[in-house]
């Protein structure tokens, strides 16, 4: 944290992302703040802390499912304020074209693949432009110098670079990416595939989670646009801007933020079981996930149900509890999947339970971060199996629970968490038998085993921290600028 201050210093970092960090809605007559469910929110929020500046996002309300109070500029957080947060209110037009359509129907199922069909209007890419633009707009309104930092988060903001790159031609942007980047047949289905790639490309720094997002990305540009790429380097150019394309796996705050005021283990488990109806020796297992299609929440399910079925002696010993925080609703994927999720929770209770037990508990509301980490450290194990994704933090949030260094993490090998974190158990989350038999492992596991492999992975979340992610950007950005500098000298 120290270090990256001391890198910026004098620098006031901008931030942009479509996700807000604290959303503020109003409350009788009062305002109540929350935190959002968003690995992004999670990663960058204690990066913004450490270099304070300021955050633009898309002011949540403007759809009116939130009624806030529309301040454009508030210091967060709100007890201890550090940064400004900027918002940006869109149209209800506007939110509707840019987020949920062409982002979240479009680029999110492209990036995925977990088999949801990507849609593309032209409408929608229109309001996407427009929305960039305004962004743009206000990040050159914001910069108080000709050469800014600016760090753009996510594929919302695909042509920001870009537009930023024109208005502020000696900015450091910095754009992470922080979902999958499909291989360039799939990214190639995209109708404005050249537009996204070039747009990406007025980036100084271009990050991804794994070096095979980072691959994807370096073939998919290579297969659409005249470039010269250098693998060495692992650059790109293109009319005259240098672009360096990089993997950042991207982890959370150390120590974690409620270390000192957190309730011990055995309090945390003894509540949960109380929770839940049950005494000390009950076992319990906990997913953590916005409701989304790409999380694997049914094929979790369907595991649970094959291991009561191979291991009856679970049956009223085992519970399962899923945090699941509703996410993108207005669209029509997210509400048959939410009708999925509850529908088969419901037949496989059916199926197993007895009198004040049930097999899977399904919390199917918003949870503050502080309230989530007393379940992760209540629970024997925590399963993670999605079908893919960027990197996921919910594994990485769960071992940083664990002072006790106890508590077993069965993990999808389809997350960018899989290439780190060797010492969970990594499962396929198609192949429900061996999802199952990992649980089964996990719960049977011995406490000297679970040390070992919570040790080694603390230690990882402990080294590789979230300052240590943004902290090598923003070196590789000051390397790209000198070398920049130095051929601009040469010519
Ligand atoms: C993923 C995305 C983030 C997004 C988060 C929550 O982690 O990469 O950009 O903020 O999901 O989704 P939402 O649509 O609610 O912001």
């Amino acid at each position: 944290r120290n270090l990256l201050h001391k890198q910026l210093t004098g620098e006031r970092i901008i931030v942009v992302s479509n996700r807000e960090p604290y959303i503020h809605s109003k409350k009788g007559d009062g305002i109540e703040v929350h935190r959002p469910a968003s690995g992004l929110v999670t990663a960058v929020e204690p990066v913004m802390r450490a270099c304070s500046g300021t955050w633009i996002a898309h002011g949540s309300g403007s759809a009116d499912q939130l009624v806030t109070d529309r301040q454009d500029r508030v210091a967060v957080p709100p007890d201890h304020p550090e940064y400004t947060l900027r918002r940006i209110w869109l149209t209800r037009e506007e939110e509707q074209g840019y987020y949920y359509g062409f982002a979240n129907e479009g680029l999110w199922p492209l990036c995925h693949i977990a088999h949801v069909r990507p849609i593309f209007r032209s409408s929608d890419w229109r309001q996407y432009q427009e929305v960039n633009q305004r962004f743009a707009d206000a990040v050159v309104r914001e910069a108080d110098s000709d050469d800014p930092v600016v760090l753009v988060q996510d594929y919302h903001f695909a042509l920001l670079p870009g537009m930023i790159r024109k208005a502020l031609p000696k900015a450091t942007i910095i754009t992470f990416w922080h979902i999958p980047w499909p291989n360039p047949e799939s990214f190639g289905i995209c109708p404005w595939r050249e537009e996204l790639l070039e747009g990406m490309l007025g980036s100084t720094i271009l990050g991804f989670h794994t070096p095979f997002h980072r691959k994807n990305f370096l073939e998919t540009v290579d297969r659409y646009l005249e470039t010269r790429i250098e693998h060495e380097s692992s650059t790109i150019s293109r009319g005259g801007n240098l672009t360096m394309v990089e993997s950042y796996p991207i982890s959370i705050q150390w120590p974690p933020p409620w270390q000192e005021r957190q309730p011990p283990v055995a309090q945390c488990r003894e509540e949960l079981r109380r929770e839940l109806g049950e005494g000390a020796g009950h076992l319990v297992g906990i997913g953590v996930d916005r409701l989304d299609y790409t999380k694997g929440i049914l094929e979790r399910f369907r595991a649970v149900e094959k291991l009561m079925e191979q291991h009856p002696e679970l049956v009223g010993a085992f519970t399962f509890v899923q945090i699941a925080a509703p996410s993108r609703s207005a669209l029509d994927d997210y509400q048959a999947f939410d009708a999925q999720v509850h529908t088969l929770a419901q037949r496989i209770n059916q199926r197993f339970s007895r009198k004040g037990w049930q097999p899977i508990l399904l919390k199917a509301e918003h949870h503050e971060p502080e309230v989530v980490n007393r379940y992760y450290r209540g629970a024997d194990v925590c399963i993670v199996t999605s079908l893919h994704d960027g990197m996921n933090l919910v594994a990485k949030e769960f071992v940083a629970a664990r002072d006790d260094d106890q508590g077993v993490l069965v993990l999808s090998q389809f997350t960018g968490a899989a290439h780190e974190m060797h010492e969970a158990l990594i499962v396929n989350p198609y192949h429900i038998e061996q999802t199952a038999e990992a649980i089964f492992r996990a719960l049977t596991m011995p406490q000297f085993e679970q040390r070992e492999r919570m040790r080694s992975m603390r230690a990882l979340v402990r080294d590789f921290n979230v300052y240590r992610w943004a902290g090598r950007m923003l070196l590789d950005a000051a390397r790209v600028r000198q070398r920049e500098k130095l051929s601009a000298r040469i010519r």
